[in-house]
C-alpha cells in the first residue's frame, strides 16, 4: 500500500511538472485549470496523509509556512551587470557602430528580445533542483528571495531534461514581472482594503518579492521569462539564441516574442513596431534589448564593469499627450475615504482612450495644482493608470479658481476629517448614501460574496430607493422590490434572487472580506477565518488577541474591533441570513492548536516541509521554546532548545510519535 502511494504521489508529480511545462513554457496546455487543480487536488491530499512522503520540490511545497525573519544576503558568482540605454535610431546606430568597430568585421547577427518592466534575478540550479533565487542588489550581492521566487510557478523548482543534460549547475537570470491583468486585480484589492495602491507593475513586482512571507507572495500571480546565464558548469550552446532554446527545453519559460536580426536596420525595424504594438501584452514593457548573438564575439568585446558592450536597450518614450480638465470630482469610497478623480475630454493615448485619471490624494492635486479648465499632459508610463504630470499653466482660463479640498462630504454633506497621518480625508457620517453604495458593491463583488448580476447600477437604485442599506437587506428582497427597479425584467429578478441565494453558501473568508472592515482584505480574512473558524467568536475577540495574531498588527486589530463595535448588531443580522464555514479542516485532534518547535535534524523532513506538517496539523510552528510550547519535536544532534525544553519541563517528542499523533 505504501509503495502504490509514493507511486501514484511521483506520478501526480511528475504529470504536474509537464502540464507546468507545457502551460508555461510551450503555451500549449492540454488540459484545463480545473482538471489542473484535481491533479494538483489529489496530490496534497495524498501527501497531507503521507507527510513522511513530502519532498522540498514537489509542487505542493512553492509556499512555505512562515515568514522570514529578513533576508539574507548572497554573493552572485558572475556579477549582474546593468545595461545601457539608447533612445533613439541615431544611438542606436553608435552602438552597431561601435560593436563593429570592436570586432573588426560586418559579419555578426543581433537577438532582439523585450525589455520586460519588472524585477531581474538570478536562479541558481545546482544538480537540476532551484537551490537559491536572489535579486540583483548593487549587481554583486543580492538579497536571498528563495521562499519568495519558489511561489512563482512559471519558475521550475526542478528542471527538465527533454533530450539535454541536465547541466551540475546553472545560473539562470530572468525577469519576474506581474502580469497587467494581476496588477489591476492586486490593486482593486488593496484598494478595498484600504492599503495604498501600487504605481505600476514593477512596483507591485519589487514589493511582491520583498515580503517576509511567501504566503503573499503566492497570491501576486507573478511570472517569469529567462534571458541570461550567470555562472555554469558547462555552456549550454556557442550563441545566445541557441542557449534560449536549451532554456525550453530545460523547462524555463522564454519570452516568445524574441527575433534574431542580421543587421541593425533589421533590429530598429523589430524595435519600432514594438512600440506601436506593446499594449497588445499583458506585461509591461519599457524598451526593448538588443543583444550581439554569438559569445565568442561578446567575449572580444567585454564590459565596462558597469555593462557589457555586446548589448544595449532601446528605450520606448513614455507616452504622453495633451487634454482638458473638464472638471475635479471627489469620490468617497467605502470607508468614507475621499479622492480627487480629473474628468478629461476624451483623449487617445497609448492605444487606449482616456477620460478620467485619478490623483492620490489632494495634498498631489495641490501640488500640481490642477484646476477645472486647465489644459494638462497626461502620461502613461510604466503606469497602467494615467497620471497628470504637468499643468500648463500658460494656457490656463482666466477666472480658473483654486481646487479647495471639501470641508464637507459632496454626497451626504455631512462632517469630514483628516486621517491621523495627515493625508486622507473622510467623511464621517456612517450612514453616507455613497459610503453605503461602494459598501454593497464591495460585498457583492466577485472577490467577496461574488453576486452575480448585483452590479453598479442596482445597487445605486436599491439604496436611493431605500429598499436596501445593509448586506443583511439584500437577503430580504422580494420579487415585488426588485420589480419595481429600472430595467429588471422577471427573469432578470428571478436570475438575480438566485445569485443572492447561492452567495449563502461563501465561505467564512469570503464573508469576512465582504464586510469591507479597513485593512481586512481577502488575505487578512483569510488569516481570520483560519483563526476564529466562526464569525461569532471574530466578533468578540479583543484587540489584544487579535494584535496577537502572526502577521496582523495593532493596526489592523484596532481596525477589526472599532469595526465590529460600531456594526455588531448588523453583522449579527447578517449571521441570520449567513452560516458561513471555515474551510480549513484540521488533521490531527491531538495537535490542534499546539505549538510545537522543531530542533534538530529529521530523517523524513526538511525545516520547511516539518512546518508545513505541523501546520497542517492545526499547530502551531514557533521557533523558540517556552513554557507555552507544548511539544519540542527533536531530531538529531539537537541541541540548546532541546536542553531548555528538559529545564522547563515541556514534552520532547521524537519524529515517530510526531509522526504517530497525526
Ligand atoms: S539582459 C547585462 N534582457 O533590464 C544585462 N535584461 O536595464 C543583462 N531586462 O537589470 C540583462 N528585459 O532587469 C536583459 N530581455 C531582457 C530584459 C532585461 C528586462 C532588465 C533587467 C536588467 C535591466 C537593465
Amino acid at each position: 500500500m505504501a509503495v502504490d502511494v509514493k507511486k501514484r504521489i511521483e506520478k501526480l508529480r511528475a504529470e504536474i511538472r509537464r502540464h507546468d511545462y507545457l502551460y508555461y513554457v510551450l503555451a500549449q496546455p492540454e488540459i484545463s485549470d480545473r482538471q489542473y487543480d484535481k491533479l494538483f487536488a489529489e496530490l496534497k491530499d495524498l501527501e497531507a496523509k503521507h507527510p513522511e512522503l513530502v519532498t522540498a520540490d514537489s509542487p505542493t511545497q512553492r509556499v512555505s509556512g512562515r515568514p522570514l525573519e529578513g533576508f539574507q544576503t548572497v554573493r552572485h558568482a558572475v556579477p549582474m551587470l546593468s545595461m545601457d540605454n539608447t533612445y533613439n535610431a541615431d544611438e542606436l546606430r553608435a552602438f552597431d557602430e561601435r560593436v563593429a568597430k570592436g570586432l573588426g568585421t560586418n559579419d555578426y547577427d543581433y537577438i532582439i528580445e523585450l525589455k520586460i518592466d519588472g524585477v531581474a534575478v538570478s536562479l541558481r540550479y545546482e544538480a537540476g533542483a532551484l537551490v537559491t533565487g536572489a535579486t540583483r542588489g548593487d549587481g554583486r550581492m543580492g538579497d536571498d528571495v528563495t521562499a519568495n521566487v519558489r511561489t512563482v510557478r512559471a519558475i521550475p523548482l526542478i528542471l527538465l531534461s527533454d533530450g539535454v543534460k541536465t547541466p551540475d549547475v546553472l545560473e539562470v537570470r530572468g525577469e519576474v514581472f506581474m502580469p497587467t491583468t494581476a496588477f489591476l486585480q492586486v490593486n482593486r484589492l488593496r484598494e478595498q482594503a484600504g492599503e495604498p495602491a501600487f504605481a505600476n507593475p514593477r512596483n507591485a513586482t519589487a514589493g511582491s518579492l520583498k515580503l517576509l512571507d511567501a504566503r503573499i507572495t503566492a497570491k501576486r500571480n507573478l511570472s517569469f521569462f529567462a534571458y541570461a546565464t550567470g555562472q555554469f558548469s558547462e555552456p549550454l550552446g556557442e550563441n545566445h539564441y541557441d542557449t534560449l532554446a536549451v532554456f525550453k527545453k530545460l523547462g524555463l519559460p522564454v519570452n516568445p516574442h524574441i527575433r534574431r536580426a542580421k543587421d541593425i536596420d533589421e533590429a530598429l525595424k523589430i524595435c519600432q513596431s514594438w512600440d506601436r504594438k506593446r499594449d497588445e501584452l499583458d506585461y509591461q514593457i519599457d524598451g526593448m534589448v538588443i543583444k550581439l548573438n554569438r559569445f565568442d564575439q561578446r567575449d572580444i568585446l567585454g564590459s565596462t564593469g558597469r555593462a557589457p558592450r555586446w548589448c544595449i536597450s532601446y528605450k520606448f518614450a513614455a507616452a504622453q499627450t495633451e487634454t482638458v480638465v473638464e472638471s475635479i470630482d471627489v469620490q468617497v469610497g467605502k470607508s468614507g475615504a475621499m479622492t480627487p478623480v480629473v474628468n478629461l475630454t476624451p483623449v487617445l493615448l497609448a492605444g487606449t482612450t482616456v477620460k478620467r485619471a485619478s490623483l492620490h490624494n489632494f495634498d498631489q492635486l495641490n501640488r500640481l495644482d490642477v484646476r477645472e479648465g486647465d489644459t494638462v499632459i497626461i502620461e502613461k508610463a510604466g503606469e497602467i493608470i494615467p497620471q497628470v504630470v504637468k499643468v500648463k499653466k500658460e494656457k490656463r482660463p482666466a477666472g480658473a479658481s483654486i481646487f479647495k479640498p471639501p470641508t464637507k462630504c459632496p454626497n451626504c454633506g455631512g462632517d469630514v476629517k483628516k486621517d491621523e497621518d495627515g493625508v486622507c480625508i473622510r467623511c464621517l457620517n456612517p450612514n453616507c448614501l455613497a459610503q453605503l453604495k461602494e459598501r454593497l458593491k464591495y460585498f457583492a463583488g466577485r472577490g467577496q460574496m461574488d453576486i452575480e448580476g448585483l452590479g453598479p447600477a442596482i445597487i445605486d437604485q436599491l439604496v436611493e430607493q431605500k429598499l436596501v442599506i445593509e448586506p443583511a437587506d439584500l437577503y430580504k428582497l422580494t420579487k415585488q422590490d426588485l420589480l419595481s427597479l429600472d430595467r429588471m425584467g422577471p427573469k432578470s429578478v428571478d436570475n438575480l434572487l438566485e445569485a443572492i441565494e447561492k452567495s449563502k453558501t461563501r465561505n467564512l473568508t469570503r464573508v469576512i472580506a465582504g464586510l469591507g472592515i479597513q485593512h481586512v482584505g481577502i488575505q487578512v480574512a483569510e488569516i481570520l477565518a483560519n483563526r476564529f473558524k466562526h464569525l461569532g467568536l471574530l466578533m468578540q475577540a479583543s484587540e489584544e488577541e487579535l494584535a496577537d495574531i502572526d502577521q496582523i498588527g495593532p493596526v489592523i486589530a484596532k481596525s477589526i474591533r472599532n469595526y465590529f463595535d460600531e456594526w455588531r448588531n448588523r453583522t449579527k443580522e447578517l449571521l441570520t441570513y449567513l452560516n458561513p464555514q471555515s474551510e480549513k479542516t484540521v488533521l490531527s485532534k491531538k495537535l490542534a492548536g499546539k505549538t510545537v518547535v522543531v530542533t534538530g535534524t529529521l530523517k523524513n523532513f526538511t525545516r520547511e516541509t516539518i512546518k508545513e506538517a505541523i501546520r497542517m496539523a492545526g499547530a502551531k510552528a514557533s521557533s523558540s521554546v517556552s513554557k507555552k510550547t507544548d511539544y519540542v519535536l527533536a531530531g538529531d544532534n539537537a541541541g540548546s532548545k532541546l536542553d531548555k525544553a528538559r529545564r522547563l519541563g515541556v514534552k520532547v517528542i521524537d519524529e515517530k510519535q510526531f509522526m504517530e499523533m497525526l
